[in-house]
């Protein structure tokens, strides 16, 4: 069987998802790898590093037409049309925003899996896609916050006089959020961190930085697979108000809230931010899903009142190199976990498979996206 590594087509994708040092294994599993030339070219990594790891260079008509082909981002409409029948894509596929997208590839009799949809079990670690590319977020947030603020993160005393130093509240900590907390701790600034998941509260402590508490009479906000609930729509207009004082008095804030397969929970109003002080900076990483602030525009930088939010819809992208390595490590762990002696061996028995295979044979088997179709 052919795997292809095909060129990301999304404006600003940097990403490749696969890179030269995962290729060995997947050629032992019996695969040629066929590889779209300049297919790495924005995450720095020549035709001739994938020529050198037992790749191929093809024209992407060729990468297209492979059996298996792994994807950063869903495919294009024309990229829809490239495929052929019978073939297999694995890929952050969005099938909870795009349920119709997965739809026409049921239609061209595609096999879909999701590295999105992979479930958080100890077997998988090693394909967890989220995960790695959350932790890269985080970092990068950070940065692009002290980047913008007019402050120094840290407490820094010199001849003329001390500076404070930044305070900084990371909303939501999973694993962004404690990534850019931790972030945060080593460039000096005072950092809080808040979630609804009671577990939150030990891992934001355990990294130095303090708990927001707020009053707000909740049960624990963490589902059986680790996600958070969304809150009742008085819970959730309850806790963005009790989050204002807080957020007031925040040079930084980062929010990270995610709740999978809805849109973002607001966490900052237009009245917290006019709250903040001109010159504060907001990056919102939950941008690409409308955002934890209401001001938040996706993929610009908003100022309002003097306090800067940025939209940024794909950090990961912003540091392709290291992110496509991590990534790669992920589809590849995946792909190889389905081969066997070079054939691509659907396997409904297995959990793995069975949570992130979204259609099969022509049908939908996923059964939210199915109902979201419906729907
Ligand atoms: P996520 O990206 O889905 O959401 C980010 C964070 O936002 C979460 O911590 C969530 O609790 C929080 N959040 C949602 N609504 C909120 C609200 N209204 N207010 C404040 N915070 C809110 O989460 P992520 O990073 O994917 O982690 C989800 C869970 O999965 C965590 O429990 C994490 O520890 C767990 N996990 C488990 C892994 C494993 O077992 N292999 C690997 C990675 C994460």
């Amino acid at each position: 069987m052919t795997l292809g590594i095909v060129r990301a087509s999304a404006p600003a994708e940097q990403r490749v998802a696969l890179v030269p040092k995962v290729l060995s294994s997947l050629s032992k599993k019996g695969l040629e790898i066929l590889v779209e030339s300049k297919a790495g070219e924005g995450a720095q990594i020549t035709d001739d590093a994938f020529r050198e790891a037992g790749g191929r260079i093809v024209s992407g008509q060729e990468a297209w037409e492979s059996d298996i082909i792994a994807l950063v981002g869903p495919p294009s409409e024309d990229e829809l049309d490239r495929l052929k029948s019978g073939a297999t894509v694995v890929g952050f596929l969005q099938p909870l925003e795009t349920p119709e997208r997965m739809a026409q590839l049921a239609d061209r009799g595609v096999t879909a899996l999701a590295m999105e949809l992979v479930p958080r079990i100890s077997r998988a670690q090693k394909m967890d896609a989220l995960s790695a590319m959350a932790s890269l977020a985080g970092y990068k947030a950070t940065l692009i916050a002290a980047n913008h603020l007019p402050r120094f993160f840290p407490l820094l005393t010199t001849a003329a006089g001390t500076v404070r130093p930044a305070n900084v509240t990371i909303l939501g900590a999973g694993v962004a959020g404690l990534q850019a907390i931790a972030t945060a701790r080593r460039l000096g600034a005072r950092v809080w961190g808040y979630d609804i998941r009671e577990a939150a509260r030990e891992e934001v402590k355990s990294l130095g930085a303090q708990f927001v508490e707020l009053d707000l009479e909740i049960e624990d906000m963490q589902d059986e697979g680790g996600y958070a609930k969304a809150l009742m729509d008085a819970k959730a207009k309850q806790q963005v108000e009790l989050l204002v004082p807080h957020l007031a008095k925040s040079d930084v804030v980062i929010t990270t809230a995610l709740i999978p397969g809805r849109s973002a929970p607001t966490l900052v109003s237009q009245k917290a931010v006019e709250a903040m002080a001109p010159g504060s900076v907001i990056v919102d990483l939950a941008a690409a899903s409308g955002g934890n602030c209401t001001l938040t525009v996706a993929d610009e930088v908003m100022v309002h009142n003097g306090v800067q939010i940025i939209g940024h819809t794909n950090l990961p992208s912003t540091v392709p190199t290291d992110a496509s390595f991590l990534y790669a490590r992920t589809v590849s762990a995946m792909i190889n976990e389905f081969v066997q002696d070079g054939v691509f061996q659907p396997n409904f028995e297995d959990e793995i498979f069975r949570a992130s295979c979204v259609c099969h044979n022509g049908h939908i088997v996923h059964e939210r996206v199915l109902s979201m179709i419906k729907s």
